[in-house]
């Protein structure tokens, strides 16, 4: 058999991740190997540190990127804090919710969970009254669900968390480059970021930043580890002490990111190069005209859904600006759409999970994917597609709706790209 050269097919990524790389992103990604402790290397390190806390809005000492994929920051944070036995109150609301649980879990937290039903958020007021009636040492939550197109507001409950002195660690995988994410200012202990969605970097890296009480409750544990600490305590701690990942000893991996370099894994050098493009990007452009960027094709698409007379599934002050729900018509075939899509335009967009599969798509606009001429392309697809299976959509309002959304806005803003 003959394996032929790797030809990848043209595609318009609109999904809520892993969407399309920018190209400053890939040439980073082409160029040479370097060591990890090589002083070249270790001084891109610092400059991703300091890039990560701007990107964090945070003045943390930590901010580095976990190596794997976003559930990798996730793991590795809520791994090097949970002792068995510690409560942990997660606030679900969808898919990823489940997630973060089922990581507390395995790493045998006592964890406690509320609900709301999908496509809806909490009132900050009703977790708030739940984190006083659990008295958890952790509360773990997402602040965008990609799942339901759903954002959470984190203020209040962020504040909360702190004068309870209750740890707040947050997902923040779907929401970091592409809208407000205020570590600081929101009181989160640590936050963990995705690079495969608004940041335009693949897949495989996790930025994380933490501030000193997980630190504190991280290095508790060192002391006894490194001998500091007495016998009894050794023993007191063993007897609670988790498992452990070493992959995901934050520990580990901050004498890595410190000056020490102590050596933990190989590090993956040329992710890093994309991250540190990738994050260099987003910077360039600008925190405030990236978040708005984002609003505005989202408005467009949102404008065209309609005017195509299709529904959104979440909407208002509930939704998470950086992924668009639509309800699928009663008696389409929602993968059958989505497959058309990509085999006959080169367009991907999302199917959902569980309940909501089948019911309905989810499109993104996220980093570099967010464009109108994605917009425009997308909203063209999917018409001619509807209109292939015989949905009840308006022909031709849709691009007609965005088209003159685009130009209103051009005659405010003085151009729109
Ligand atoms: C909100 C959210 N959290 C966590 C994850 C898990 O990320 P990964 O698949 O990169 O491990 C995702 C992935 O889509 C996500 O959307």
């Amino acid at each position: 058999m003959t394996i032929r050269e790797i030809n990848i097919p043209k595609r318009t990524i609109m999904t809520p991740g892993p969407v399309e790389v920018h190209p400053r992103v890939l040439r980073a990604l082409s160029y040479p190997v370097l060591g990890q402790f090589d002083p070249a290397f270790t001084e891109m390190m610092n400059e991703v540190m300091a890039m990560l806390r701007q990107l964090f809005r945070t003045k943390n000492n930590w901010a580095f990127p976990v190596d794997g994929t976003s559930r990798a920051g996730l793991e590795a944070v809520l791994a090097s804090i949970i002792r068995p036995g510690d409560k942990v109150l997660v606030p679900i609301f969808g898919r990823f919710g489940y997630l973060l649980a089922e990581i507390c879990e395995r790493y045998r937290a006592d964890v406690y969970t509320m609900e709301c039903p999908w496509g809806e958020v909490f009132a900050p007021e009703d977790v708030i009254r739940e984190i006083k009636r659990v008295a958890p040492e952790i509360v773990a939550i997402v602040h965008g669900e990609t799942s339901t197109g759903c954002m959470q507001p984190l203020e209040e409950i962020g504040r909360a968390c702190r004068e309870l002195d209750v740890l707040c660690v947050v997902d923040a995988v779907a929401t970091i480059g592409g809208t407000d994410v205020n570590t600081d200012e929101w009181c989160l202990d640590a936050v963990i970021g995705g690079t495969q969605k608004c940041l335009s970097v693949p897949s495989g890296m996790a930025p994380i930043t933490f501030n000193s009480r997980i630190e504190k409750r991280i290095n508790e544990r060192k002391k006894v580890e490194r001998g500091i600490a007495t016998e009894e305590d050794l023993k007191r701690e063993r007897e609670r002490a988790p498992i452990f990942s070493n992959y995901f000893d934050i520990s580990q991996l901050m004498d890595y990111w410190s000056p020490r370099r102590l050596n933990h894994h190989t590090e993956a050098t040329s992710m890093l190069y994309a991250l540190r493009e990738g994050v260099r990007v987003v910077l360039e452009e600008g925190l405030g005209e990236r978040f708005e960027r984002h609003r505005l094709h989202e408005a467009a698409l949102v404008e065209g859904i309609r005017a195509m007379g299709l529904e959104l599934f979440a909407e208002g002050r509930r939704k998470l600006p950086t992924v668009t729900c639509v309800k699928v018509p009663e008696q389409i075939d929602a993968d059958l759409v989505r497959n058309m899509m990509l085999d006959e335009f080169g367009v991907e967009i999302a199917s959902s999970f569980g309940p909501l599969h089948g019911k309905i798509w989810r499109i993104g606009t996220m980093g570099y994917s967010c464009r109108k001429e994605n917009v425009l392309f997308t909203l063209a697809a999917l018409e001619a597609v509807l209109i292939h299976v015989g949905a009840p959509v308006q022909p031709g309002r849709a691009l007609q709706a965005v088209l003159s959304f685009y130009h209103e806005k051009t005659a405010v803003k003085g151009g729109v790209s």
